[in-house]
């Protein structure tokens, strides 16, 4: 087992390659009264959870991003007043980033928040989503546009969950993975060079490594930053228009592939403008083509995305933004480039 440290609003520690059914016991145990396990695909996926005297109940939820709605939480607030949950009590997460990002919110809004423990099943739940403390719902009007900061006391990392995730969702979680390694750790992507998805997943200490190097990246960043002012930006590398892809797709694409297809298209305009060398733009390419990620967009999706970008910039109430490398772990922010450099990298990135 490894920790890697994260604070926020409190401190607390990421504890990778655990048995998360003993972990779980040892972190509840004397600790609390009573907890409830939030978690899509319950049976199967969680079975018997033993807490000594801790009372464990559970409460299954809608999979993927359907369970972040008003409506499910307003179940499990119903759930939690007529069992009396206090502040002495705990939120358990299990799942993929959504549920995590739900069972966190669900944590935060009762009683002005309660503890609660994340375990993520995915490879983005654990190098991104549980990390951090950004907790939230959907909302009509977009999502995630419902939450709030707040920590869990743990996170627990246990590898045999990966071994039921498809091939799609593990390579969408790498994408996060690659990220991390080139806005701050090059050796993430010396294990990734010409490997594909299939050695990757069989080789258990190349995944142990990486996904700790990938947490550790988030957790320095967001420790730094905890409510998103700049330096956590430098986590959106390749997101600006990963984003727009998310939106112009009506979420039907990962996030990690559209995030893929960002980055694609950031080694392209960070060549056109003299950022990076040849090598470095190819690199981005070789190693998330490598891995079966997207590395291209419908070319008649341009003016959409533009404006799905600029909607981000409205947002943001300040400029069009991306960040940029200049080398391996060096970032930084490029503000209202040209929009015919744009496009140049977009057709590159065009098929
Ligand atoms: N809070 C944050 O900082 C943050 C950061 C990034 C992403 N997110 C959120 O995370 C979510 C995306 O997370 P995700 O990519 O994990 O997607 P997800 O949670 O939707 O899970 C993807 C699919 O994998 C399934 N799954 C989960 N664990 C599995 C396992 N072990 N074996 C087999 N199938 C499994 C899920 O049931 C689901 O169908 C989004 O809602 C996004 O907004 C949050």
């Amino acid at each position: 087992m490894s920790t890697v440290n994260v604070s926020g609003d409190r401190h607390y520690q990421v504890l990778i390659d655990v048995n998360w059914k003993s972990e779980l016991s040892r972190l509840l145990i004397g600790r609390t009264r009573a907890a409830l396990i939030v978690s899509e695909n319950m049976k199967e996926r969680v079975g018997e959870v033993s807490g000594g005297d801790v009372e464990i109940f559970t409460f299954p939820i809608p999979d993927g991003e359907a369970g972040k709605s008003t409506a499910t939480l307003q179940q499990v607030w119903n759930w939690l007043g007529a069992a009396g949950f206090t502040r002495d009590d705990l939120v358990i997460a299990i799942g993929g980033g959504a549920t995590t990002d739900f069972g966190g919110y669900a944590a935060a809004s009762w009683l002005r928040g309660i503890d609660w423990v994340a375990i993520p099943t995915t490879v983005a739940g654990m190098v991104d989503a549980a990390i951090g403390g950004k907790t939230a719902i959907n909302s009509d009007y977009g999502k995630n546009l419902i939450g709030a900061f707040h920590s869990p006391i743990a996170v627990l990392i246990d590898f045999t969950w990966l071994e039921t995730l498809s091939d799609r969702d593990y390579a969408a979680g790498l994408a996060e993975v690659v990220k991390a390694g080139f806005i701050a750790d090059g050796e993430i992507l010396n294990q990734l060079r010409g490997r594909d998805l299939s050695t990757i997943r069989n080789d258990q200490s190349c995944v142990l490594d990486i996904v700790t190097r990938a947490i550790s990246v988030k957790a320095l960043v967001v420790s730094e930053d905890f409510k998103e002012s700049f330096a956590r930006e430098a986590l959106n590398y390749g997101h600006t228009l990963g984003h727009a892809i998310e939106l112009e797709s009506k979420f039907t694409i990962r996030h990690g592939e559209c995030v893929s297809i960002g980055m694609a298209f950031m080694a392209h305009l960070q060549l056109s403008l003299g950022l990076i060398s040849p090598q470095l733009a190819q690199d981005h390419l070789d190693i998330l083509h490598g891995l079966g990620l997207p590395i291209s967009y419908n070319r008649s999706a341009w003016p959409t995305l533009l404006a799905n970008m600029s909607l981000d910039k409205k947002a943001r109430g300040k400029s069009l933004r991306f960040v940029t490398i200049t080398s391996i772990g060096k970032t930084e922010r490029l503000e209202n480039p040209d929009e015919t450099l744009l496009l140049a990298a977009y057709e590159k990135v065009s098929s």
